[in-house]
């Protein structure tokens, strides 16, 4: 019998109600949460939202979300045969499911088109 991995993820956006979904997936030694997270969006719902850029190099911070309460890199994070709770930063504004806001604020898209258009953001 080959081990699982289940992972319970927040879903949802903000003012929503939140909701948990979870995920059962094969365990592979040495996989990280993400590798995971990229499982279930690939082969079991790819409605769950996810970010991330590098894919385990460590260098876009993007994946950053709590595993078991703790700020982890999803993507260094070790995916374990067990239950594994995954949420957004708290500390973030929420976007969708584990997706949060991370850029600084003069660096969003919403700051430029406001600075482009002569608003302050
Ligand atoms: S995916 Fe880039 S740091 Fe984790």
């Amino acid at each position: 019998m080959s081990a699982t991995a289940r992972l319970i993820v927040r879903r949802g956006r903000p003012g929503e109600p939140p909701s948990t979904s979870l995920y059962e997936i094969p365990y592979t030694p040495g996989a990280s949460v993400l590798d995971g997270l990229r499982y279930v969006r690939a082969q079991l719902d790819p409605s769950l939202s996810v970010r991330h850029s590098c894919i385990n190099a460590n260098t876009c911070k993007e994946c950053m979300i709590l595993v078991d309460g703790k700020v982890e890199y999803a993507c260094t994070a070790r995916l374990e045969p067990r239950e594994m709770k995954l949420e957004p930063l708290p500390n973030k504004a929420h976007l969708k499911d584990l997706v949060t806001e991370i850029a600084p604020p003069d660096e969003r898209l919403d700051h430029a088109l406001a600075a482009r258009a002569g608003v302050g953001a």
